[in-house]
């Protein structure tokens, strides 16, 4: 394993044992509103210590950009992009999923990445170049060639309502052209199952960097596809992602390219 993936790992695990400590008495938890219907427990904040403290140790001069505390030092050639506790809704209501995710980007590019599930304790990993991996075995995704045939992840607007009836639009749509739409609540593992093969693919919009960033490059890393809703880069600014196999992620794109409004193509370029 790549030395940085193995720090990585090491923090990320870090974060699950504390993740799994608290969700045995969520109700004992300070829980804050960050805005309408955006929570944040002490366990969020605990969470990212533990994997900046890590990192930081083994890495003084990298940059962070984190959930719950921001960016520091994001102009260093290598930064880290951390969401602590992916899935805190599911989290707080017992539903048990949710993970940790830390993506390493190096000068624009990522090119580490963990996803892990304290609950099944399903350790997702990828270096840039060297595939996706499940608890160390090879993960691909799907080689099924119909959306017809296929079994779809998503995410629904919850805090932000902006774009929900074209959203609706869209979900609409895929309803009836997939074998099944999916709405587990954490984009990091949504994107994760896409890389196993569990999902034939995920679209979301308005996610954040911390959300995709290491679930990305599994996606990736698996042989599979990621862009934003007209194909292009801007997934990783804009937060509207598709991510598939080749032959579905097309079919995706096809799908809800005639719900799309001006906000939600790609951004023009320069
Ligand atoms: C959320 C989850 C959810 C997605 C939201 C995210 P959080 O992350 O990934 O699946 O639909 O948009 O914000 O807030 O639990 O870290
Ligand atoms: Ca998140
Ligand atoms: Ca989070």
């Amino acid at each position: 394993m790549h030395p940085m993936l193995t720090n990585a790992v090491k923090a990320a695990r870090r974060a699950g044992n504390i993740i799994t400590h608290a969700s045995q008495d969520v109700g004992a938890l300070k829980i804050r509103s960050k805005t309408y219907n955006d929570f944040v427990s002490e366990v969020d904040h605990a969470a990212e210590r533990a994997i900046i403290d890590t990192l930081k140790d083994a890495y003084p001069t990298h940059g962070f950009l984190g959930e719950e505390s921001g960016n520091s030092n994001e102009e260093a050639e290598y930064v880290w992009i951390i969401d602590p506790l992916d899935g805190t809704t599911n989290f707080l209501h017992n539903f048990p999923q949710y993970c940790v995710s830390i993506a390493l980007m190096h000068r624009g590019q990522l090119t580490q990445a963990v996803v892990y599930d304290p609950n099944r304790n399903d350790l997702f990993t990828a270096t840039k170049g060297r595939g996706a991996f499940l608890n160390d075995r090879r993960i691909r995704v799907t080689g099924r060639t119909k959306l017809q045939e296929s079994i779809i992840g998503t995410g629904f607007p919850f805090r932000d309502f902006t774009h929900l009836d074209t959203y609706l639009s869209m979900f609409k749509d895929m309803v009836k052209k997939t074998s099944g739409i999916r709405r587990p609540g954490s984009a990091a593992l949504d994107l994760a199952y896409v890389a196993a093969g569990w999902f034939d693919g995920f679209w979301e919009i308005g996610l954040s960097k911390w959300d995709i960033a290491a679930g990305a490059l599994l996606v990736q890393e698996a042989g599979g596809i990621v862009g934003d809703f007209e194909g292009n880069e801007s997934w990783i600014d804009t937060g509207n992602i598709v991510a598939a196999n080749p032959k579905v992620f097309a079919q995706i794109l096809q799908t809800i390219t005639p719900h799309l409004t001006p906000e939600l193509k790609s951004p023009a370029r320069g």
